[in-house]
């Protein structure tokens, strides 16, 4: 009876010990071959009761081998399927932002801070919000500049080439004062190197109301480049634009402290950011905006470029190759 008591009150941790267990009572010189083999010196009147102890701790010695292999097997998959449910659980890895989200949201953020909204508009364009409501009627020689994907056969339907079609859109829709920016995806059909790809994002601005002169726009533009780059030392060139009238090139000096800036900058420390210019009043009037009352400036940059020189990237494809060792080192909170 203390045997049974015993068997009772096992427990096993391991199979090891189960099999220990085991052959202690069921083995070949456990316990039960004992009892059994002294059974013919049992006096005759206690044979019985003797056996019928015997038999009953064998029977609670082999319940209690089945029963704890069971669980322990039970555990063990488990663990395979689910680990060891007992261990703390294992951190879970953030993302990132992706480097051109984050830039984008850098601009976007300092325009607001001076009173710029943000305006979108559809990737896939008409003829008219692309070009043609932007000083560039069918056959002018600048719808060259700008390498066009057509939708198939249907030569009104293309990808926009510069997010200036959202700002015809939003000034067909918005009366004066108008200050929006309009960030998004555009596409030109060109060949695909380290410095340029055929698809890519840009911001453009657009700024109208009454007496907006060209010193405004500088103003403006002094302010942004040095709100993202911490450094305003631009440059303005003489450039030429069909929606822009005067049209200049901004370029910003960033000098050559790192290999990667004198990749970037060609050498020349100065790289080219962005394209601007007052309003062609052709424009204005072809979104019923009147040019004798109002004037305006505009502006478009490419993000990818400026991220690169934000975040020192020598190559282009590497914001669309999704690798996540490029990826990952853009934990940024913005
Ligand atoms: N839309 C021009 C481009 O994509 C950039 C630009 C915008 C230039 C506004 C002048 C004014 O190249």
């Amino acid at each position: 009876n203390t045997h049974i008591a015993e068997v009772k009150a096992f427990n096993a941790e391991s199979k090891k010990e189960v099999e220990a267990f085991r052959i202690k009572y069921l083995g070949k010189k456990g316990i039960l071959n004992d009892f059994f083999a002294s059974f013919k010196e049992v006096p005759n009147d206690q044979k019985k009761a003797f056996g019928q102890a015997v038999n009953a701790l064998k029977n609670t010695a082999e319940t209690k081998v089945a029963e704890l292999k069971e669980t322990l097997e039970g555990k063990q998959e488990e663990k395979g399927i689910y680990g060891d449910l007992s261990k703390p659980g294992e951190p879970i890895e953030i993302g990132a932002r992706h480097p051109i989200s984050i830039v984008k949201n850098q601009i976007i953020e300092i325009f607001s801070n001076i009173g710029f909204n943000v305006s979108e508009g559809p990737e896939m364009e008409d003829d008219w919000h692309n070009f043609t409501a932007l000083n560039l009627p069918e056959y002018h020689p600048a719808r060259d500049m700008q390498d066009t994907f057509f939708i198939q056969t249907d030569p009104d339907i293309l990808l926009r080439t510069h997010t200036s079609s959202v700002q015809v859109r939003y000034m067909e829709n918005n009366k004066p004062p108008i200050r929006t920016i309009s960030p998004g995806r555009v596409f030109r059909n060109e060949a695909i190197s380290s410095r340029s790809h055929c698809i890519f994002h840009q911001v453009e601005g657009l700024y109208i109301d009454k007496d907006v002169s060209f010193a405004d726009l500088k103003q403006t533009l002094l302010y942004f480049t040095k709100q993202l780059f911490g450094k305003s030392k631009i440059r303005l060139r003489p450039s030429y634009f069909p929606f822009t009238e005067p049209s200049a090139e901004v370029d910003i000096y960033w000098g050559l402290e790192t290999e990667t800036d004198y990749r970037i900058t060609k050498g020349t420390g100065w790289l080219e950011i962005m394209g601007c210019g007052m309003v062609d009043p052709n424009v204005l009037k072809n979104c019923d905006i009147d040019p004798t009352e109002y004037s305006g400036f505009a502006f478009g940059m490419g993000i990818e470029r400026i991220a690169m020189l934000l975040h020192q990237i020598g190559d282009i494809r590497m914001f669309y190759e999704n690798d996540l060792r490029f990826l990952e080192q853009f934990k940024s909170s913005f």
